[in-house]
C-alpha cells in the first residue's frame, strides 16, 4: 500500500472510532507527558492497535493517541512519539503527522526536552524553536513525491510560523516566564554528545540538541500543517565547563517534568490562539 493510501486507512479507522475532529494536535516530549493529565479525555486509542503505526519502545513514552478537550478546545494529542534511534524508518516515525493531516489537523504544536548549548541556558528553561538544522541521516521526503500530499521541493525558509512564535512570546512574557528562542539542531542519538560534538553544534549556530522533532516538522511542512515547537532545556551541554557531570535518560526526564507547567500553560494558550484569535492581544 502507498504512503498516500496507508494514511487514508489509518484516518478512516481513527474517525470511525473517535467523534472528535480536532483542528490542533500536540506532541508530548520526553517526561513532558503530564499535559495528558489537563485533557478532559474523549477517546485514547493506544498506537498498538492503530493500524500501521510502529509500536514506541522509550520509557517515558506513553504510547497513546488521546482525543479530548485542553481549556474546552478539541485537541488531539501524542502521548509518546516515535524516534529514529529506536529502530524504526524515517517514514514511520513521521507517518503520525501524515495522518494528521487526513484526520484535519491543521496546526501542530510540538515539545521535546533537548540538551541546552547557548552559554546563558540553564536546566528548566523553554526555548522557543525559531528554525532546526537537520543533522539526522535519513530524510523524511527521501523517495518518489506524492504530489497530493505536497510539493517535490518544500520551501522551509519559515517552517517554525512567525505568528505562533509572537503568540508563544506573548503568553511568556504575560507569566513572567523568561525563555530563549533559538535554532534546533536535530541528531540522530541514541548517545547523548561529547563534548566536542556539544561545541560543534553550537559553532555551527545550533542553541539546542535533540533527537527528535525535525522529521515531523519536515512532514508537516511537506503538508503545510502550520508548526509550533518547544524545547524543555534538560540538560547544558556548551559551555563545556556548565557541562553535566553526567548526562542520562533519568535525569532528562526528571528536568524536563520539572519544567511541564510552563510548557502545559504554554501549549493551553497556543490552542485558544488558534480556535479564539480574537482574546489575543
Ligand atoms: N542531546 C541530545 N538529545 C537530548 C539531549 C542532549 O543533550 N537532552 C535531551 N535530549
Amino acid at each position: 500500500m502507498e504512503l498516500f493510501e496507508r494514511m487514508q486507512a489509518t484516518a478512516s479507522f481513527i474517525q470511525k472510532r473517535v467523534s472528535y475532529r480536532p483542528k490542533v494536535a500536540v506532541v508530548l516530549g520526553s517526561g513532558l507527558g503530564n499535559l495528558a493529565n489537563e485533557i478532559d479525555i474523549h477517546a485514547e486509542i493506544p498506537y498498538a492497535e492503530i493500524p500501521h503505526f510502529p509500536v514506541a519502545t522509550v520509557k517515558g513514552h506513553g504510547g497513546k493517541l488521546l482525543f479530548g478537550l485542553l481549556n474546552g478546545q478539541e485537541v488531539l494529542a501524542m502521548s509518546g512519539r516515535f524516534h529514529y534511534y529506536e529502530g524504526h524508518s524515517i517514514e514511520s516515525v513521521s507517518f503520525p503527522v501524515r495522518v494528521m493531516k487526513a484526520l484535519g489537523i491543521e496546526v501542530l504544536l510540538l515539545s521535546n526536552a533537548a540538551g541546552g548549548i547557548k552559554p546563558d541556558m540553564k536546566v528548566g528553561d523553554l526555548m522557543l524553536i525559531k528554525d532546526h538544522i537537520n543533522l539526522q541521516p535519513e530524510h523524511p521526503l527521501r523517495g518518489l513525491n506524492d504530489e497530493r500530499l505536497g510539493p517535490r521541493f518544500p520551501d522551509m525558509t519559515q517552517a517554525y510560523d512567525p505568528i505562533f512564535l509572537q503568540h508563544a512570546a506573548e503568553i511568556l512574557q504575560q507569566h513572567k516566564i523568561p525563555f530563549h528562542t533559538g535554532v534546533y539542531v536535530g541528531v540522530q542519538g541514541p548517545t547523548f554528545e561529547t563534548p566536542s560534538e556539544y561545541k560543534f553544534f553550537h559553532l555551527i549556530g545550533g542553541d539546542a540538541v535533540g533527537m527528535s522533532t525535525v522529521p515531523e516538522v519536515i512532514v508537516a511542512r511537506h503538508m503545510d500543517i502550520r508548526v509550533f515547537a518547544v524545547s524543555v532545556i534538560s540538560d547544558i551541554g556548551y559551555p563545556t565547563e556548565m557541562m553535566e557531570e553526567k548526562i542520562s535518560h533519568e535525569s532528562v526526564l526528571a528536568m524536563a517534568a520539572a519544567a511541564e507547567p510552563h510548557v502545559t500553560l504554554l501549549i493551553k494558550g497556543l490552542i485558544d490562539s488558534v480556535y479564539q484569535p480574537a482574546n489575543l492581544s
